[in-house]
């Protein structure tokens, strides 16, 4: 067997979760394989809300097997709030969740790292989720980490020596801090943490697929926020790309079956960082009004602009793209035109290739259609979708060379089209 990758294409919060949720009853494993309580995963289904950070999505969907890869920075404290949350809501998930032994755990004293650094920055700061993401993944690279497994061997020590070593660092920048309250919080989480079963991940996906069981790899962030390929400083630090499922799960890259990219009908981006179609106007306060654009942890705003198929081309092709998944569409249902942007011009120059840097004399060229003018969001199949969006997602198919799968018109999972399929 071989595993399914679900990614964003754009720069966060594409809507991953739910589409999660709605796969999940095709697969027997849902694992994350990077990233940390910086997401947040929203799922609507039954009148309910839930937003995730550390925990897969796949968590609602009858028994199956949920496992924290390697690859993700755990926050102990912050687990156990998310796990505590959905244990009382009727969700039990001791049995069902797996959490790797190898991934790295995020301290108190990173989360302050993460503060201190960005203070450190002042307007060149990148706006961090200040979930301690950064400083745990430097630990890591740095073979400074303390990990999961760490819990159960000799854990005092390795905790005490990181914890000194950070707080060396906060001297040198002359950042005050209070660590009581957090660290308190952390220390009920180890505990909490000991009841869960701690396992070596890369062992267990790869004899899932020895013994013909799907798993569905959950992505976080987006290709945009990627370390390597995003809009670099402005971006997280893992890599959000297809290949981090290699790494953050030990599956080999020809393990990898079809790659889901994720992308809503518009864009938006949270944070610092260039964001070339974002739009200053009454336009872009609209789809942040109507797409209910603000953070689902740190409740920010999101700054909101068009499609960038300029961007969107070059995520398809750094993750391998099999199938494309559109989301929000809904919310574009009363515009009269609706932009996307095909091209930069650069130095007077159009290009339509992602260049080095997008941070300053990037100016999007436009293509215009029409708006299908229709409210879409109680729609249960293609055949009733307005012959303006099928030229829409027609434009879109053409431009990024793949297929558009599934079409999400609302946040509920019912609210879900699948297109039809000739395989
Ligand atoms: P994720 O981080 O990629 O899982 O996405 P988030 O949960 O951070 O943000 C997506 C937001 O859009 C959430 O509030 C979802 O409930 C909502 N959402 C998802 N799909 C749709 C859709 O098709 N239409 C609308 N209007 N909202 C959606
Ligand atoms: P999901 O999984 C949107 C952004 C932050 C900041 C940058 C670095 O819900 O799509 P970090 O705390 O990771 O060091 O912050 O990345 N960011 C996200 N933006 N969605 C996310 O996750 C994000 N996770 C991090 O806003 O610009
Ligand atoms: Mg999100």
């Amino acid at each position: 067997m071989k595993v399914d990758v679900l990614l964003g294409l754009q720069w966060g919060d594409e809507g991953k979760g739910k589409v999660v949720d709605v796969l999940t009853p095709k697969y027997d494993v849902v694992a994350r394989f990077q990233g940390g309580p910086n997401a947040g995963h929203t799922l609507e289904f039954e009148g309910q809300k839930y937003v995730l950070r550390s925990i897969p999505s796949g968590i609602f969907q009858g028994d199956k097997v949920n496992i924290i890869g390697n690859g993700v920075v755990l926050d102990p404290a912050l687990f156990k709030a998310e796990a505590e949350a959905l244990e009382a809501s009727g969700h039990p998930l001791k049995e069902r969740l797996h959490i790797s032994k190898k991934a790295h755990l995020i301290l108190p004293t990173h989360r302050i790292l993460d503060a201190a650094y960005e203070a450190a920055k002042g307007d060149a700061k990148v706006g961090t989720t200040g979930k301690g993401i950064g400083p745990t993944y430097t630990d890591k690279v740095s073979r400074n980490g303390v990990r999961v497994g760490d819990i159960l061997h000799n854990f005092e020590q390795k905790y005490g020596a990181a914890k000194a070593r950070h707080e060396q660092i906060l001297k040198s920048l002359n950042y005050e801090y209070d660590l009581t309250e957090l660290e308190k919080a952390w220390m009920e989480g180890i505990e909490y943490l000991k009841q869960f079963h701690f396992v070596d991940s890369e062992h267990e996906v790869n004899n899932y697929l020895k013994d013909g069981k799907s798993v569905l790899c959950e992505g976080a962030q987006g290709t945009m926020l990627d370390i390597d390929f995003g809009s670099y400083p402005f971006v997280t630090s893992s890599n959000t790309v297809c290949a981090g499922a290699c790494t953050g799960l030990g599956v080999a890259p020809n393990r990898i079956g079809e790659v889901f990219g994720i992308f809503k009908a518009y864009c938006t981006r949270v944070g610092a960082g260039p964001f070339p179609t974002e739009l200053f106007d009454e336009t872009g306060d609209k789809m942040c009004t109507l797409g209910h654009e603000f953070g689902s942890v740190t409740g920010r705003k999101r700054r909101c602009g068009w499609i960038d198929l300029v961007a969107l081309k070059y995520s398809v092709m750094i993750n391998g793209v099999t199938k494309l998944i559109m989301m929000k569409s809904d919310v574009l249902d009363t515009f009269d035109t609706i932009k996307a942007c095909v091209a930069y011009k650069v130095d007077g120059e159009e290009i339509d290739y992602f260049p080095y840097d997008i941070t300053e004399g990037v100016e999007p060229v436009y293509a215009e259609l029409p708006g299908w003018k229709t409210d879409m969001t109680k729609m249960q199949s293609e055949d009733e979708f307005p012959e303006e969006f099928n030229a829409y997602l027609t434009f879109m198919e053409e431009q990024l060379g793949v297929e558009i799968k599934i079409v999400s018109v609302g946040p509920d999972r019912a609210q879900t089209i699948e297109r039809y399929t000739e395989e």
